[in-house]
């Protein structure tokens, strides 16, 4: 069951129903062509990976990719990242979620569809379990600063340093794009506090 057909599937989502096991997955949101979330789930078989992808080309992609790979350690699930974080996720329930490179949507008229805000960053923080990862990156600079301004208001949430966190992580689809034109990248890693829930104190 590579790729999950929400249809047949218990909500919210059971990594023992998807996965075989109920350690808690890594999660990308928007994972695009998987470069990204197929090679650290081949690096790292003992671990479970979750991929949400909105746009059906990608989806079945990152299914036949794995398929071809062989790699069983990865689901992937079409829809948007919204409707998995609101709808379809158990709290605490994941070790990482990365989002690499999200949809800068630069005109202003269309920054609304940002996946950036406030209540998306409190619900990637309600699904992580306590010093579950959030590593974010991006190329483009005005959206960094707005990225940096949603995670520094967040609660729940503590800084780290980001370049230990993805010195061991592959490169994205788009991060290999970007490195080769030279575009300069903004890098967040962030842990969910042990004590303290979004929305708390
Ligand atoms: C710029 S690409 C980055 C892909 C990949 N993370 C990478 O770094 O190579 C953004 C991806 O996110 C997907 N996406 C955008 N908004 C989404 C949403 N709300 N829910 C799920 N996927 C979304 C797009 O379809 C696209 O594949």
């Amino acid at each position: 069951m590579i790729d999950v057909d929400l249809a047949k599937v218990a909500v919210p989502l059971s990594w023992p129903e998807l996965f075989g096991v109920p350690e808690p997955p890594d999660l990308e949101l928007g994972s695009g062509n998987s470069r990204f979330l197929l090679e650290l789930a081949a690096r790292r078989p003992e671990r479970s990976f979750l991929a949400v992808e909105r746009a059906a080309k990608y989806h079945r992609l990152g299914c036949d990719r794995a398929a071809r790979r062989g790699i069983t350690n990865v689901r992937f699930i079409r829809t948007t990242a919204e409707d998995l974080l609101f709808r379809l996720l158990p709290p605490r329930s994941l070790a990482a979620v990365y989002v690499l490179f999200p949809d800068p949507w630069p005109k202003k008229r269309h920054h609304k569809r940002r996946l950036f805000k406030p209540e998306i960053v409190a619900a990637i923080t309600e699904a992580l379990r306590p010093g579950g990862r959030l590593l974010v990156k991006t190329d483009f600079p005005e959206y960094a600063e707005v990225i940096g301004e949603v995670l520094e208001a967040a609660r729940g949430l503590e800084w780290l340093e980001a370049e230990p966190e993805f010195a061991d992580l592959p490169q994205s689809g788009y991060e290999v794009k970007y490195l080769q034109e030279g575009r300069r990248i903004t890098s967040f890693a962030l842990a969910r506090l042990e004590r303290g829930a979004p929305g708390a104190g």
